[in-house]
């Protein structure tokens, strides 16, 4: 513990009258060891003194400078704008600082900021001013960089945003060529896919007719020989002519059936029609046909349409684009003929203001991962030879993208979770746009 009389002792600052030098002593020592200019100026701005700083800035000495005015040693539009810095100060009667940019009598430029402020006497007359002038170079100097340095800053930002915009449409543009060459490509294997599938019905034809040819050439010989047509001879002639009329049919019929689908593909909206509608019309009109298939799959459909809200749009392609859901999941999702229980597919509308956004669901036996990657190509189907041609998702795309304007995906929700089935969301516009704004 450290006791009173441990404690240094401290000594009294001696300033009293009597002491080594008076108080007016100290001050003026004080004024003098400032590094700012400080100067007193009676009320006409006629100078009563100053520090050795002043001195300096003059280059005069005090008793040189005490009576005289700025006129006396400055330049008169410099004294002009001093004086005037004063007056302006008298007038207000109180502190107001300036800044001045001054030429120093050892040729240096300085700038200055000056606080002056009213002297008064013992009765609290004003009788003139004090003023302390401060080198703010440096500051200015400072202030100048960091106005550089952000203004610099700022034109950096302004390239990068200018680089980055560029960019952006860059990357936009060639997302859009992007979207081309993918359009080009589906149409491509698309038309390759037809050509391919028209092939075996058009090749099949093509044998049966030349078969029919040379038979009919060889019947025609045998009418010819002497010993007349041979009543087995014709009968043989008429199965094989029946036989070959039937593969025709066939064939005509299945070349046909891929040349409609192909031209639903292919779906040209100029040629539908388009009104105001709402969901529930749709199902109603569409469900009507689907109902004894649905009642001998077991599968009952459960919608949930907000039915006051209105589309306008195009009934018919919307109704092609559920038949072909429902269709699907008849045919692919409850064909498992062991299947006991009951099917549901839910059909969920939701008003979403410029859209509406409707999920098809069913709870069948869904898709693999493989299938699902692959179920919207045209001709992919798991049902060849069993009534699938691969194309009802590549046509409900179509249409939902290049009719109607909106989205359909897989319910991400639903297939990556423990549910079973097949989930589909569609985002349609209310308002359906016109084909040019469609195709651009
Ligand atoms: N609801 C569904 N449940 C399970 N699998 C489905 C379902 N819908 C489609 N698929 C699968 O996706 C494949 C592609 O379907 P898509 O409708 O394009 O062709 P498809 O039905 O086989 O033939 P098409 O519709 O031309 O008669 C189907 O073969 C099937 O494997
Ligand atoms: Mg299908």
């Amino acid at each position: 513990m450290i006791s009173d009389q441990d404690a240094p002792q401290r000594e009294q600052p001696r300033t009293d009258v009597d002491g080594d030098f008076r108080q007016s002593d100290l001050l003026r020592a004080l004024i003098d060891s400032l590094p700012d200019l400080v100067f007193f100026k009676d009320t006409r701005s006629v100078y009563l003194g100053c520090n050795k700083a002043f001195e300096r800035f003059f280059g005069h000495p005090e008793h040189d400078i005490v009576g005289k005015t700025d006129f006396d040693f400055v330049a008169p539009e410099q004294a002009r704008e001093f004086q005037a810095n004063d007056a302006a100060m008298l007038a207000l009667e109180s502190g107001r600082i300036n800044e001045e940019s001054v030429l120093a009598a050892d040729g240096q430029l300085l700038h200055l900021e000056t606080l002056k402020t009213p002297l008064r006497d013992a009765s609290g007359t004003i009788r003139g001013l004090i003023g302390v002038a401060r080198d703010i170079g440096e500051r200015r100097h400072f202030r100048a960089e960091l106005e550089a340095m952000n203004a610099d800053l700022e034109r950096r930002v302004a390239e990068r945003t200018a680089e980055l915009l560029a960019a952006n449409d860059q990357l936009s543009q060639a997302m859009g060529q992007l979207v081309e060459a993918e359009k080009l490509a589906a149409l491509g294997s698309l038309v390759a896919g037809v050509a391919h599938e028209l092939n075996t019905p058009l090749g099949n034809a093509r044998v049966v007719a030349t078969t029919l040819q040379s038979r009919v050439a060889a019947f025609e010989a045998s009418l010819a020989e002497p010993s007349g047509l041979k009543r087995s001879t014709l009968q043989a002639f008429l199965r094989d002519a029946r036989d070959a009329a039937d593969l025709l049919a066939r064939s005509h019929e299945r070349a046909s059936l891929l040349i409609s689908q192909f031209k639903s593909v292919a779906i040209d909206q100029t040629s539908e029609r388009r009104r105001s509608f709402t969901l529930s019309e749709i199902f109603e009109e569409l469900l009507a046909p689907f109902r004894p298939q649905l009642r001998a799959a077991n599968v009952t459909i459960r919608l949930n349409l907000e039915s006051e809200m209105t589309l306008d749009s195009y009934p018919g392609p919307l109704e092609q684009v559920f038949a072909n859901l429902i269709q699907n999941s008849l045919l692919h999702a409850y064909s498992d003929p062991a299947r006991t229980e009951t099917g549901t597919i839910c059909v969920d509308a939701c008003d979403l203001g410029e859209f509406v956004e409707v999920r098809f669901a069913d709870d069948g036996s869904g898709m693999t991962d493989t299938v699902a990657a692959h179920a919207f190509e045209p001709f992919y189907t798991t049902k060849l030879g069993a009534g699938g041609s691969g194309l009802g998702l590549a046509i409900v795309r179509n249409i939902v993208r290049g009719v109607l304007g909106g989205e359909i995906a897989f319910d991400g929700k639903h297939r990556t979770g423990n549910s079973r089935g097949t989930a589909f969301l569609l985002r349609l516009p209310k308002v359906a746009q016109r084909r040019d704004e469609v195709t651009q």
